[in-house]
């Protein structure tokens, strides 16, 4: 059977001041369509997975944000983790925790973070993808042909090996420094990792006994436990003590069973506010006014983002910067250093 994981357990820094810890952005509707990141990402996927075989997997301090904006899911499909300690203790409590419901799940695990343009050849792929790992032992990654020398994701090597439409990765390099970033995008041998992942249980589980023992001789002392009462005392327990890592450094890279879809269907990772600005409906003067009103004079290049919707912003002589307000803060900055907004948060966390 097919199953899927959604991780939403991040916290989107770097779309502060409107994602914030309490409220990160997968949870936020970002174009007025009425429904958050997070249920897109849902709605996607209920429409090839059993309702029942969906999972999310978030931080405690979530549980409630998710009940509320996907009452469709029972209690046991919120998986609530105790700390956050990134996506491969998420990755493993989730296939733990499947493979109890079912010994041979075929699983996606997916970003709530991710705007897919054209859903049909989205679900063909997944599908295809899920139909692949039930019969080979593989890491299945979906991979994009890069548009720029990105360095906020993973880089994937492709080889002449080929399974059918699947390719076997050669290298998979996590976030490279500009200058390597550079080199793989010449090439033409490297694709983005889109984040989206999919895999049989048992694979899954392998890697991690091969490459994050310490993650998985700690679940398994509690093998029985998942999917009984007893799972919450176990994680509440064990859960805190895993190692911090992304699945992306911690077997992405290391596994030799690694392969490459080659997708392309329209996918954007909604990780800034230059991604959102890319994305979104332009005025003559090339601004984005998103959901706000605003005034602009001899202004170009420029992201708005208000969420009081009785504020009017009159902008004058500025270019290329995000205008963003929400809650207590209003935060103006050059597009091209939105990267260090990260710290901007850590700078202020005190105060606000
Ligand atoms: N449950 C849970 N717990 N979810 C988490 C955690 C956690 O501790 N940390 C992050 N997530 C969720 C985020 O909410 C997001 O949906 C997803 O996992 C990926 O995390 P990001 O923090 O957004 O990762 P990234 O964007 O830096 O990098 C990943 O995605 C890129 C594509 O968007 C990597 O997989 C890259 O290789 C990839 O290119
Ligand atoms: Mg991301």
């Amino acid at each position: 059977d097919n199953y899927c994981v959604i991780m939403g357990g991040g916290i989107g820094s770097r779309f502060w001041p409107f994602s914030r810890e309490s409220y990160p952005k997968q949870f936020l509707d970002f174009f007025g369509t009425g429904r958050s990141l997070l249920q897109m990402t849902f709605d996607r996927f209920s429409k090839i997975i059993p309702i029942e075989n969906i999972y999310i997997v978030t931080n405690e301090q979530y549980a409630s944000l998710v009940k509320e904006q996907l009452p469709e899911l029972g209690e046991s499909q919120i998986l609530l983790e105790p700390a956050r300690r990134n996506t491969a203790p998420c990755i493993a409590y989730a296939a733990y925790h499947i493979k109890a419901c079912n010994p041979n799940a075929n699983i996606v695990v997916a970003p709530s973070d991710h705007l897919i343009l054209k859903e049909d050849v989205f679900l063909k792929d997944v599908q295809k993808s899920l139909d692949f790992v039930k019969d080979n032992n593989a890491l299945v990654t979906l991979g994009i042909k890069p548009s720029r020398p990105e360095t906020g994701y993973g880089y994937i090597q492709s080889s002449d090996i080929m399974l059918g439409e699947f390719t076997k990765v050669k290298t998979f390099t996590e976030k490279p420094d500009l200058e390597l970033a550079k080199v793989f995008m010449e090439s033409g041998e490297f694709f983005w990792n889109s984040g989206l992942f999919v895999w049989n249980v048992n694979a899954i589980l392998e890697a991690f006994s091969k490459f994050l023992p310490d993650i998985s001789l700690r679940f398994d002392l509690g093998k029985e436990k998942f999917n009984t009462t007893e799972e919450r005392d176990f994680i509440a327990e064990n859960f805190p003590y895993c190692l911090n890592i992304s699945i992306d450094y911690g077997i992405m890279e290391k596994a030799d069973n690694v392969y490459m879809l080659c997708v392309d269907f329209g996918w954007a990772d909604l990780g800034t506010w230059g991604s959102l600005f890319d994305l979104a409906k332009k005025d003559e003067q090339n601004n984005a006014l998103l959901k706000s009103e605003a005034i602009m004079y001899e202004s170009n290049g420029n992201i708005v983002a208000l969420d009081n919707p009785k504020r009017l912003a009159v902008i004058q002589g500025i270019n290329d910067c995000i205008v963003a307000e929400s809650g207590n803060v209003l935060l103006i900055c050059k597009k091209e250093d939105e990267q260090r907004i990260k710290q901007f948060v850590a700078d202020v966390q005190m105060k606000y």
